[in-house]
């Protein structure tokens, strides 16, 4: 699978209907929207009010990363707020196992995710138990971050993992994803490549979006 899910974190917020209709134009197949809350994170980006314009105007599903800490308080609101998948961090949390069952209660589908300096090896146990992974390839807080290369090696391991148990799990790469690395990560295994800064200070969006695919 091959998905471009351009990140509103990097989006002109006093324009937001303009450019979810332009990634409604373009090849992107999702809208990544990434949840900050300044404890997990060193940063704050926004909550449920903008879900609302993103879920009024957007006609693709929505892929929400939360960069918070108790995702369990909070996600089931995002799954009624429209996410097409809700994803959180697995160092945020003791057990993920109840937070991804509140999750598929809701009928949404599933992420975990780690940041770089927690080992691949600890997503083995979910690996079945999620519809995908999220892989940052940044710490996360921030966009416009340099892409860190040791992601690769990380991306091939699960990506053979889930293969070889013949899973049907997805792999995302989140962060510093752009027209240069893109092909790379697609061969690696990658299925889903968030990128924000890429797509949005790009003088043609769309066009960027289409190379990525390339
Ligand atoms: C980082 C976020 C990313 C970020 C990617 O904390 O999870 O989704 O927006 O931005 P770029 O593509 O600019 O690295
Ligand atoms: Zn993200």
């Amino acid at each position: 699978m091959k998905i471009i899910a351009p990140s509103v974190l990097s989006a002109d917020f006093g324009n937001l209907q303009r450019d979810i209709e332009m990634l409604n134009r373009s090849e992107a197949e999702w809208i990544h929207v990434d949840v900050m809350d300044g404890v997990f994170v060193p940063n704050i980006s926004f909550g449920f009010p903008v879900m609302e314009p993103l879920k009024k105007y957007a006609t693709k599903p929505l892929d929400v990363h939360l960069m918070i800490v108790h995702p369990e308080k909070y996600v089931e609101r995002f799954c009624d707020a429209g996410a097409w998948s809700v994803g959180f961090h697995l160092e945020a949390v003791e057990d993920p196992l109840p937070i991804l069952n509140l999750i598929k209660a809701k009928g949404v589908r599933t992420c975990l995710t780690i940041n770089p300096d927690i080992d691949v090896h600890r997503l083995d146990p979910y690996l079945d138990k999620v519809d995908m992974v999220l892989l940052m390839s940044v710490f996360a807080g921030f966009g416009g971050q340099r892409f860190i290369p040791e992601t690769m090696d990380k991306l091939r391991y699960v990506h053979s993992e889930i293969a070889r148990r013949g899973l049907k799990t997805l792999v995302e790469i989140d962060g510093g994803v752009n027209i240069d690395n893109a092909s790379v990560l697609f061969e690696a295994g990658a299925d889903v490549l968030v990128a924000g800064s890429a797509v949005f200070k790009a003088a043609d969006p769309e066009n960027t979006i289409h190379q990525m695919l390339q």
